[in-house]
């Protein structure tokens, strides 16, 4: 139990003797020393127009992966993607700014290969010293990859003795890099897969009770699924964001220019009527902050989500929908969270995602969070380190609440076998 200790925040509140440990053998529990490593790590990070890391936490996430195999004298070969660019090369998806962020934060040099497999790569990892550090180029530059090619990931495998995978954001994915290579190399997780799925299996595997989960964000539909699974397993779930405002129609109000999924009504107004049967009471906005055009700020009006206008869209919670988030969240022992509940990118319709994130870090309840703009919320408030678990994941940890298998997860071998 002493290494679940380093895997927590200084104010933690979880308690230890419930944390469920990882499944799945770790770099700890075989030897590593002296080894060319494969680690798959999820280093897709915004970058800037000039090719600038605009947030590093996911480099710095790996970090300790990358440190335990320094110590072990490994030659680490780094491999990730970065955005979506379909199996081709797109000059502003290369890997050089990632690496350069990398070298800075480790105070060595990494080493950045042009191409992401090949007899060239193979010479480069070949003539690494112990302790070196290669970062090959963007894998999704491969068309293989995302079609987990099998001669990709034995091209992969060629590279190490050993696979890593610590890329939690991406395991909700079956690609060569996180899925595939484990044909060919004994697969283990890296310490920071470990830490996310410790943290998150104590979401499910009898969580503190009461239970709220908040889902905002754009899309319905790709929440469904984890709507149902809230649904039955939490006792309060409060919806938020754009994909509010489509339960709302569901539910017959006016909702003017909002943005509405209509090909999901139905799902919604299912949603709804089965709601009464659900575990979790469904809460949905009361009132909302209204504007004509989604711009910074554009002028906006509170209303009532029965008054909303013609020519108007709601693109934030209101402040009576605040309060009554607010409750909710002030009487829970546990606070799962992914997705805004405004246009989060235009101040101040990010007002209420920031309220509802102050509510959740004074709350007297464990919080797991997943997703970009509540980490940037909780960071511009500086209460980041209130929150028990931030994940680097956002699809990855919407499939795990699902409930479904992570193909990057379900590949590492497992302790018992
Ligand atoms: C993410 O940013 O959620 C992961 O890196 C996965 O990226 P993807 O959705 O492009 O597969």
């Amino acid at each position: 139990m002493t290494w679940l200790l380093l895997l927590l925040p200084k104010d933690c509140k979880i308690s230890l003797e419930v944390l469920i440990g990882l499944s799945k053998l770790t770099i700890k529990d075989i030897p590593v020393e002296g080894k060319r490593v494969f680690v798959r790590v999820d280093f897709n990070v915004p970058l800037s127009d000039e090719g600038k890391v605009l947030d590093d936490t996911r480099i710095r996430s790996a970090l300790p992966t990358i440190n335990y195999l320094l110590e072990k004298g490994c030659r680490i070969i780094l491999a990730s993607h970065l955005g979506r660019p379909k199996g081709r090369v797109v000059e502003k998806l290369r890997m050089d700014p990632v690496a350069r962020e990398l070298s800075r934060l480790l105070g060595q040099e990494v080493r950045k290969s042009d191409m992401v497999v090949g007899a060239e790569v193979e010479e480069i990892v070949n003539a690494l010293p112990p302790g070196g550090i290669l970062l090959l180029e963007n894998v999704r530059f491969e068309s293989g990859e995302e079609k987990n090619d099998n001669k990709l990931a034995a091209a992969f495998s060629r590279l190490g003795d050993i696979f890593v995978n610590d890329a939690f954001g991406t395991a909700h994915r079956a690609h060569a890099s996180n899925n595939g290579i484990a044909r060919y190399l004994p697969a283990v997780a890296g310490l920071l897969m470990e830490k996310e799925i410790v943290y998150l299996n104590k979401s499910k595997e009898n969580p503190p009770s009461p239970q709220i989960a908040i889902l905002g964000g754009k899309k319905i539909a790709d929440k469904i699924g984890v709507i149902h699974s809230f649904m039955r397993q939490a006792d309060c779930l409060l919806l938020g964001g754009a994909m509010a405002n489509t339960f709302l129609k569901a539910k017959g109000f006016f909702i003017g220019d909002s943005f509405c999924e209509n090909d999901k009504l139905a799902e919604a107004e299912k949603i709804l009527a089965e709601a009464g049967n659900s575990k979790a009471e469904i809460i949905l906005p009361v009132d909302v902050v209204i504007t004509k055009e989604l711009r910074a700020e554009s002028p906006y009006e509170i209303v009532k989500v029965e008054e909303i206008p013609a020519g108007w869209s709601a693109v934030d919670i209101g402040p009576e929908t605040v309060i009554f988030f607010k409750k909710k969240i002030s009487g829970a022992k546990m606070i799962l969270w992914n997705g805004p509940l405004g246009a989060y990118e235009f101040a101040p319709f990010n007002k209420g995602t920031k309220l509802v994130a102050e509510a959740m870090a004074e709350a007297d309840a464990e919080s797991l969070v997943g997703g970009g703009d509540i980490v940037a919320a909780l960071e511009e408030l500086g209460i980041s380190d209130k929150i028990t678990h931030i994940s680097t994941g956002g699809g990855a940890v919407l499939d795990f609440w699902e409930g479904k298998e992570l193909p990057g997860l379900a590949v590492l071998q497992d302790k018992s076998g």
